[in-house]
């Protein structure tokens, strides 16, 4: 049972996330049936992503809408911390962000926070996140951005550009604020301090509203950037939050991309994403299939299952119906995972094959400064 007893902070999540309940310690605003309808109807198109949850919250995003109306146009900004390769969980903001880019035909900027990385983790050096960074940028591009509306940034590159807005920023942000919000202490590095005025930057790259998707454990930068906007004379960023994505060993702890085991790459081959999913990806069924036959599975904890919710099955009838039929144990969990295993690996090919020639227009997408 989800309880109060969990953590989501940018650089720590643990035990089981109550949505509810983090909405509320957050203060953010639940996504509404009536905000989704409202969102249709600009986009003619009802979004799988909105309908299931899988983005359940925001800031503001009622205003980019109706600014938008009133012929206001906005941008959208994500970002990634390159600490390994992609995995599946990260494409989730990075799909939803194309389909809002061609719904409402607005420019996006993609962050590749190498400095951020290194500053976090201890056994990273500033050249591997800065390769990763460009690994990362491939699994982005692979999703079919175009260069004409789309910049990616890497903060050590791109500083010049970056430096300006931050300082302007980091002027406004005083210690004992950054150091309630995540918890620093004296023996946090000064980089580490720093560092939300370098991801509150490209809030302010365009002189128009930002609009970013965004997994909810970033939200807390986001609540500081928008707290001193008005200060530096500027809109606050509107959010659009998505759920964390389960490890595979299941609920209460997300995918984190330097546990191999816990996570499927986007550079996984076949035969790894069998063995993970085989031997990993934790289970809502009985343990033997004669219980199993007889009380049926548990979808809503399954990770395979959620894995399918979240991305892999957009069809809502086939969902639907794996849903029943596992429940009332007439799938078994094999069955179940080699569903899902399908589904991975079929995405995956032509991923890879879009990553692969991602590297030679890498170039044209790199802000240049
Ligand atoms: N800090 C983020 C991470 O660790 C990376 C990031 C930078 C980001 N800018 C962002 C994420 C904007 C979401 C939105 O993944």
């Amino acid at each position: 049972m989800p309880s109060d007893d969990f953590i989501v902070t940018p650089w720590n999540v643990e035990g089981d996330i109550d949505y509810e309940k983090l909405i509320k310690r957050f203060g953010t605003e639940k996504i509404t049936p009536e905000l989704i309808s409202k969102i249709d109807k600009f986009t003619n198109e009802s979004h799988y992503m909105l309908r299931r949850g899988i983005f359940f919250s925001h800031r503001e995003f009622n205003r980019i809408l109706d600014d938008y109306q009133k012929g206001k146009k906005f941008f959208l900004y994500t970002g990634r911390g390159p600490s390994g390769h992609t995995h599946i969980g990260h494409l989730v903001p990075w799909v939803f962000c194309k389909w809002l880019q061609d719904k409402f035909g607005v420019n996006i900027y993609f962050q590749l926070t190498d400095d951020e990385k290194f500053y976090a983790k201890q056994d990273l050096t500033l050249e591997k996140t800065y390769e990763f960074a460009l690994e990362n940028a491939l699994d982005f591009i692979a999703l079919g951005f175009k260069p004409e509306n789309t910049k990616i940034i890497i903060n050590t590159k791109n500083i010049k550009t970056l430096y300006p807005i931050a300082a302007q920023v980091a002027k406004k942000i005083n210690f004992s604020n950054t150091k309630a919000v995540f918890g620093f202490e004296n023996e946090t590095n000064v980089g580490m301090i720093f560092y939300t005025s370098l991801q509150s930057a490209p809030c302010f790259i365009e002189d128009l509203p930002v609009l970013i998707p965004l997994g909810v454990d970033q939200d807390p930068h986001f609540r500081i950037t928008r707290d001193i906007a008005p200060k530096i004379g500027k809109p606050k960023p509107a959010l659009i939050h998505n759920i964390m994505i389960p490890a595979l060993s299941g609920p209460g702890s997300k995918m984190s991309a330097s546990s191999e085991n816990e996570t499927i790459y986007t550079t996984d081959s076949p035969e790894i994403v069998k063995k993970k999913i085989n031997k990993y990806a934790f289970s809502g069924g009985q343990p033997d299939i004669e219980e199993h036959r007889k009380k049926g599975g548990n979808p809503d904890i399954d990770v395979s299952y959620q894995y399918l919710r979240i991305f892999f099955e957009q069809d809502d009838n086939k969902l639907k119906k794996i849903y029943d039929d596992y429940k009332s144990g007439n799938l078994l969990t094999g069955e179940l995972k080699s569903i899902l295993i399908d589904k991975i690996n079929e995405f995956l090919k032509l991923h890879q094959e879009k990553r692969e020639k991602a590297r030679e227009h890498l170039d044209k997408f790199l802000l240049k400064d």
